[in-house]
């Protein structure tokens, strides 16, 4: 049997997989397409080669600024682009990585690689509409729905924030992502602790954030984040009357729901202790929730007792990383823990990019 020549096993191999395959070269030009990619794309018979890639993908790749696209970062910066999602004009969705070629030092051209993820995203608009049938009304999943959270890049000299992502359903996938942590340890015993109840804890999540206002912010924005973010305590006591006026939601809810922004010390003298271990596991909760969906961190969890253990993983803000572990009746947390066996991994990467919600 012959040797295959290079050509021939990468014409095969870009053929055959259902993964788009394009490359571009240094002037950005489209240099190959494989079928997936001129099927994605509805190329048809257009003669693309040595077409601007802006032409040519612009359906699939981008929005409108043909000088500050992730392609052209990825061009100039050298740097990869991994995972943004975009949806090509048959309905389909594609999570896309883009990468430098490079020749020694020199940038030679971009490989764009994009995974059809469009069964992934059916399957989770099914959820999510199966999720939005248990919340009271639609009024809630609208809040929630239109409530932005953003992604960040925080600069210690200057105190400020670059804001590096939007996702504009991000309210909606906090409380889910609440849920599905709870859920977690639930299976690993945490409602069997006195002061922790199902009920209680589900309906302070789906309403604890409903009194939220987010600032309209642009990806590139540099703000200071104590001038324009409001203090949270705010939306916590909103929240709080939201749930009480329109929704009867019990009172022990509430009072989690109008102290899930204070610190400890502040709480009031008549707080009752016997709400405290719930009030602890959720601001535990919800710290962690942010950070999956905000930043797609991951995390390893498990249960003891009324001892709940915490291992994160990839950060952006190191100081979170690591192991600790929360005492819900004494408060101690301890870091620095080993990890008790049978703990589980929640991974908040899929979750983080391949939301419904527009991350750019
Ligand atoms: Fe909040
Ligand atoms: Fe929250």
């Amino acid at each position: 049997m012959r040797d295959m020549t290079v050509e021939e096993l990468w014409g095969c191999l870009s053929s055959t997989t259902d993964n788009i395959l394009v490359i571009l070269d240094d002037q950005l030009r489209v240099q190959f397409l494989n079928d997936a990619a001129k099927s994605a794309l509805h190329i048809g018979e257009m003669d693309y080669v040595n077409q601007d890639y802006f032409d040519v993908m612009s359906t699939l790749i981008l929005p409108n600024d043909r000088d500050a696209t992730i392609i052209s970062k990825v061009f100039t910066s050298g740097e990869p682009s991994a995972e943004f999602i975009r949806k090509s004009p048959d309905e389909r969705y594609f999570s896309i990585n883009a990468a430098p070629m490079k020749a020694g030092s020199n940038i030679i051209g971009v490989l764009i690689v994009g995974a059809d993820i469009t069964d992934y995203i059916h399957i989770q608009e099914e959820l999510d509409r199966a999720f939005s049938l248990t919340l009271p009304d639609t009024k809630i999943e609208f809040k929630l729905k239109t409530t932005i959270e953003y992604q960040d890049e925080f600069n210690p000299d200057t105190q400020k924030i670059r804001i590096t992502g939007r996702m504009l359903d991000g309210g909606y996938r906090h409380v889910v992502n609440c849920l599905r942590i709870f859920s977690i340890l639930r299976s690993m015993g945490v409602t069997k602790v006195i002061g922790i109840d199902k009920t209680l804890m589900t309906q302070a999540f789906i309403f604890h954030d409903l009194g939220k206002t987010q600032p309209i912010l642009q990806v590139g924005d540099e703000v200071d984040p104590a001038l324009l973010f409001e203090d949270g305590k705010l939306h916590a006591a909103r929240s709080a009357e939201l749930a009480r006026g329109y929704y009867d939601v019990e009172e022990d809810a509430v009072t989690l729901i109008k102290y899930h922004h204070h610190r400890e010390t502040e709480l009031p003298s008549d707080f009752p202790w016997r709400l405290i271990p719930a009030w602890r596991l959720f601001q535990l909760i919800d710290g962690i929730s942010a950070a999956i969906t905000r930043v797609g961190i991951a995390v390893e969890l498990n249960v003891f007792d009324c001892v709940v253990q915490v291992n994160e993983i990839n950060n952006p803000r190191p100081q979170y990383n690591g192991t600790r572990q929360i005492d819900l009746y004494s408060g101690q947390v301890t870091y620095g823990i080993d990890m008790l066996p049978g703990s589980v991994w929640v991974s908040g990467k899929c979750i983080t990019k391949y939301t419904r919600g527009q991350m750019i």
